[in-house]
């Protein structure tokens, strides 16, 4: 007679949280912002303002607009409020955009920001660099922030920077990303996206710190953000998958980087990770035709080749 082997349910969880049933992953298109703010040269707002408008119409349901900081820190992004009046809104789409403190949420809920972003960092000494604080000073400005936030029903999503490596420390202990990231969402943030900013990470540290992070916070809840430096990236956010992730930043045409994180290169390409979750089987809503033609539109107004490999082999083909 066969016997019938009924597996335990730790397996029944292990398969419930991998990308094998996983069948929608959310893109947040951070291009407008992460993309742009590193730029030497500074992008007209009307091409910000058409390259949106191209990003929305690709199916992208999170764009990130542009950020709410202080011009004096970051010029690219000095036309924030002139960009998001200028772009088209569509109903199903949500435009996020970074806001440090009270000062920038109230410039952005003037123009009508209905999400905002907070940024901290799991390393002190980044902290200081980016935003001018300490860590346990950025959560008390997040916390009015999120507060004020509230109050006029805006969401609010958390990024925590450096979640395997820092510029200026070196490695980092997922213990650190673990406390920031639980600090977020404490304060009241839906979302924290959990950010390799100079790239430096591969599956096995990505690995290593999702499972520390997950011990406190649900793997529903948490995004990747991962830059390109080392080549790592797609191969991180597949690991990030495996594990139960549902929400990936990237930016068309490997477009990005910090002002104060030298080195890192851009994020991975949006292109990349919507051909290879499209290759698993799993739904964007993106259309890759039109999500190249805005990473070809951005990459030539700033006179380079686009930084993504499918975007450059699907178009070889069109030739
Ligand atoms: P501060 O100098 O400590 O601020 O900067 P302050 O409160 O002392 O104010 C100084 C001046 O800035 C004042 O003007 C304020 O009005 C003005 P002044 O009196 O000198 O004329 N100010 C502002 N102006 C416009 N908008 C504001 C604002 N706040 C103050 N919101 C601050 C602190 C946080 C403002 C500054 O450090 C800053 O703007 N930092 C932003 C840095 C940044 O944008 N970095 C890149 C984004 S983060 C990133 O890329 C990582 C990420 O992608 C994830 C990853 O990859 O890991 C998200
Ligand atoms: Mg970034």
């Amino acid at each position: 007679m066969f016997k019938i082997i009924v597996p335990n349910r730790s397996i029944f969880r292990y398969f419930s949280k991998t990308s094998r049933n996983r069948t929608y992953v959310r893109i947040v298109e951070v291009g407008p912002r992460d993309g742009l703010q590193n730029e030497k040269q500074v992008v007209p707002t009307s091409t910000k303002i058409e390259f949106i408008n191209k990003l929305s119409d690709a199916g992208l349901k999170s764009i990130e607009a542009t950020s709410f900081v202080s011009p004096k820190w970051v010029p690219q992004m000095a036309d924030h409020s002139e960009v998001f009046m200028g772009i088209n809104k569509y109903p199903d789409v949500s435009y996020p955009v970074l806001t440090p403190n009270v000062l920038g949420l109230n410039a952005a809920m003037k123009v009508g920001a209905k999400e905002v972003a907070v940024f901290g960092a799991a390393s002190e000494s980044f902290s200081r660099k980016n935003i001018n604080c300490t860590v346990e000073e950025s959560i008390q400005r997040f916390k009015e922030v999120v507060n004020e936030a509230k109050q006029h029903g805006i969401r609010i999503r958390g990024y925590v920077s450096c979640v395997v490596g820092c510029p200026y420390e070196g490695p980092i202990a997922p213990s650190a990303v673990a406390k920031v990231a639980e600090a977020l969402f404490d304060v009241g943030c839906y979302e924290v996206s959990l950010g390799d900013t100079i790239g430096v990470g591969t599956p096995g540290s990505i690995s290593k710190m999702l499972k520390e992070v997950t011990k406190h916070v649900s793997v529903e809840t948490l995004a990747l953000h991962c830059h390109d430096t080392y080549g790592q990236a797609l191969a991180n956010i597949l690991r990030g998958i495996d594990m139960g992730i549902a929400v990936v930043d990237s930016s068309v045409g490997g477009l990005g980087g910090c002002p104060y994180a030298k080195g890192a290169s851009g994020n991975v390409a949006s292109e990349e990770v919507v051909y290879m979750l499209h290759g698993l089987g799993i739904d964007t809503g993106v259309d890759l035709n039109k999500l190249i033609d805005a990473g070809e539109y951005m990459c030539a107004v700033l006179g380079r080749p686009s930084g993504s490999k499918v975007s450059r082999a699907m178009l070889s083909k069109k030739c």
